[in-house]
């Protein structure tokens, strides 16, 4: 029997406000708790075209925007090793994957997110077709996406995901990201604004920023400062306590590259500009009391946060900026990935 298709997916990118920063032994274990906001926008597109057969001896091509991308290529096929244990037909399967992202390359936006999770619905989506049952639940889908990048396992979902253990959500898993529930109605429609100031690709990548947690001397007082700022930022989401907010999601941020400058090698990944917005976003809160609170990724980039109601003043605040930047991207809470095309055929 062969099993040929066609499966196109979008899934989102993410943004962190509890950081994923370290792991732990194991394969893909985060060192703590993280929770993100998925995105609405910003995305990454991409198809699987697939013949499955026992007569099929495995292929993999990857095209990036049109071209073939061997880099990523090889990291894709040895996640797909990773992932055959699940899906035993990936070693009888001839996969041409095309993917492209809308929002420009190294602008901030964890492009691994968006990728591994498109390309982990697609997987998963075929998957159901060769089994011929039941599409994967959410928690495969997010294990599958999490081999292949931390991050990506929190945007198969939407709008807010938590992977990591920790005993404040007893639903939350090591192995897979799970939604979070009873989120007050400003931050199911949070706004979050890209302010990009450096487009130059990572001088780092963020697996190896991960590695650098191994022997960081902060590492206990890191996992501990996580999950106290888990539990108020639970109840910030819950109560719709923007102060608290606030509070924690520029902690996250500005600890989050402490530790990094704090690293052996001191991983420096703020350009001057970013110091330069953090502050006027700050003066410009104190002045108006606008409700706003920025994080950074691994870059140099800031996504500054604020609810919706607070949208027409934060324009303001950046066109009047003196500061400039070379794009913003507007971006919003969204629910996580959508199917766009499943053509498939048995005989
Ligand atoms: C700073 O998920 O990109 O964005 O698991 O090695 O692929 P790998 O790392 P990745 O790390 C993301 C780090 C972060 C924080 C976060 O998204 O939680």
């Amino acid at each position: 029997m062969t099993i040929k298709g066609n499966i196109q997916y979008s899934s989102p990118s993410n943004i962190a406000i509890i950081k994923y920063w370290g792991k732990a032994e194991g394969e893909q274990i985060p060192m703590n708790p993280s929770v993100s906001m998925t995105l609405d926008h910003c995305r990454s597109f991409t198809s699987v075209q697939y013949e499955v057969s026992k007569e099929i001896r495995p292929e993999t091509a990857l095209f990036f925007e049109g071209h073939r991308a061997e880099e990523v290529e090889e990291k894709t096929k040895t996640w797909l090793k990773k992932i055959s244990s699940f899906f035993p037909w990936i070693h009888n399967s001839r996969l041409h994957i095309e993917t492209r992202n809308n929002f420009p390359h190294s602008a901030g936006i964890a492009s691994s997110a968006s990728g591994m999770s498109a390309l982990a619905m697609c997987i998963t989506g075929i998957d159901r077709h060769v089994r011929d049952g039941q599409p994967s639940g959410p928690n495969i889908q997010s294990h599958v996406a999490r081999l292949g990048s931390g991050s990506a396992s929190r945007s198969v979902m939407g709008p807010w995901a938590m992977w990591g253990h920790s005993a404040i959500n007893p639903a939350a898993d090591n192995e897979y990201a799970v939604a979070l529930k009873d989120i007050h109605q400003d931050f199911n429609t949070l706004c979050d604004t890209i302010i990009v100031v450096d487009n130059s690709p990572k001088s780092v990548s963020s697996r190896a920023g991960h590695a650098l947690m191994n022997d960081h001397p902060w590492r206990f007082g890191r996992i501990a400062q996580a999950e106290s700022n888990l539990e108020l930022l639970f109840r910030a989401l819950q109560k719709g306590d923007w102060p608290l907010f606030e509070q924690v999601t520029e902690n996250e941020a500005l600890s989050l590259h402490a530790l990094m400058l704090a690293s052996r090698g001191g991983m420096m990944l703020w350009k001057g500009k970013t110091v330069e917005w953090m502050h006027y976003l700050r003066e410009q809160r104190e002045k108006t009391g606008i409700q706003m609170a920025f994080t950074l990724d691994a870059g140099a980039n800031i996504h500054l946060l604020y609810p919706y109601k607070e949208k027409e003043r934060v324009t303001d605040v950046l066109e009047q900026s003196p500061v400039d930047f070379t794009d913003l991207i507007h971006d919003q809470a969204g629910p996580g990935p959508e199917k766009l095309l499943d053509d498939h055929e048995k005989h």
